[in-house]
């Protein structure tokens, strides 16, 4: 996997001309290739033109109680996206079927999964931590882990200390960490939700009784609440929109309005984009390619959202940025 970020798509987020980065590039000899007419870079490259932008570690975790909505998908393409924008990041994998896990190639027999650290405390969280590419660490998950919800309850363990416990001593190592969750709302996943600075549920164009959303935010609410973590945002992003068809468009139409979920939205949605499943795949991402497609662009938008990156070319740091630029040639 080699995750291409356009040099035309840098200027862009920054709010500089795209020459302003190509002198950076240059000055500061920072590695890059072209294909055709596109310049690209990867993450190390990434890390020096970004590195005015630094944040604390931030936790999200992604939860519907069902299956098939993009939360595997979207922490996986976000992730990647990320270490394009030269943040560190980390996925926890929860799901016990890995899919995450096997779509970057790893084994996860190979290292100790979230069951295995629960069970025997001297095995440090280094050892299950995987580099799967420049900037991306995953911990990975296999079927043993689906036991995590019977075995934290029947030990009694603490939810609010289960997995913040073993994330926190590591935080400092990361600007990002992406918690993957399982379909279902059990122990590991309360575990995990009170880790979260934001939980994002994820949902697909349907019958609004059939998405899980009431079920997952009344769920999600009361764990947030039960200990005492109720100012955690949740937010709802539409995932697969397809803008022909009438599903799609009524789904986002009553989402945004909607009275008890309307505020929880993001104001734009991830469309359904046929190249994201055909790079998973072969076990890449959409991000391999420098072709300008619809996942490409989505996914672009939902990562600078959680980042905060959205505002940097809105917020007149363009105009000081463009001064900077031109100063340090
Ligand atoms: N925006 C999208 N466009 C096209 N296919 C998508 C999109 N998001 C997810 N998918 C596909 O939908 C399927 C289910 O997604 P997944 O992320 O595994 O869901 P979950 O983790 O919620 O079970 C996968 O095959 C994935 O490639
Ligand atoms: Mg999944």
């Amino acid at each position: 996997m080699q995750p291409k970020m356009l040099v035309t798509e840098a200027a862009d987020i920054l709010g500089v001309t795209v020459q302003a980065i190509h002198k950076q590039l240059k000055t500061k000899k920072l590695p890059y290739s072209k294909l055709q007419n596109r310049v690209y870079f990867g993450y190390e490259t990434a890390v020096q033109l970004f590195s005015d932008f630094k944040n604390s570690c931030k936790i999200f975790v992604f939860v519907l109680v069902k299956g098939g909505v993009g939360k595997s998908t979207l922490c996986r393409e976000v992730a990647i996206r990320s270490t394009l924008m030269g943040k560190r990041v980390l996925i926890l994998e929860l799901d016990h079927q890995g899919n995450l896990t096997k779509s970057f190639g790893v084994n996860a027999k190979e290292y100790p999964v979230l069951i295995d650290l629960l069970e025997d405390d001297s095995i440090p969280i280094s050892d299950s931590i995987v580099n799967v590419i420049p900037g991306l660490d995953i911990i990975p998950s296999r079927y043993d882990n689906s036991v995590l919800d019977n075995f934290i309850m029947l030990k009694s363990m603490p939810l609010q200390k289960v997995i913040k416990n073993r994330i926190e001593p590591i935080r400092k190592n990361y600007d990002l960490i992406l918690i993957d969750c399982p379909p279902s709302l059990g122990q590991a996943v309360t575990s995990a939700v009170l880790c979260a600075d934001e939980v994002i549920l994820p949902t697909t164009p349907c019958d609004f009784s059939d998405s899980g959303i009431d079920t997952t935010v009344k769920e999600v609410r009361r764990m947030l609440n039960d200990f005492d973590a109720s100012q955690v945002p949740m937010k709802i992003i539409l995932n697969e929109y397809d803008n022909r068809e009438r599903d799609s468009r009524e789904t986002y139409a009553d989402l945004i309005k909607h009275e008890k979920y309307g505020d929880m939205m993001f104001k734009f949605y991830i469309r359904e984009c046929k190249e994201i499943e055909k790079y998973r795949r072969r076990k890449l991402s959409i991000f391999d390619s420098t072709s300008s497609t619809a996942g490409r662009e989505d996914i672009d938008t939902l990562t600078r959202e959680l980042l905060g990156m959205n505002e940097v070319a809105t917020k007149g740091y363009a105009s000081n940025r463009e001064n900077h630029l031109s100063e340090v040639v």
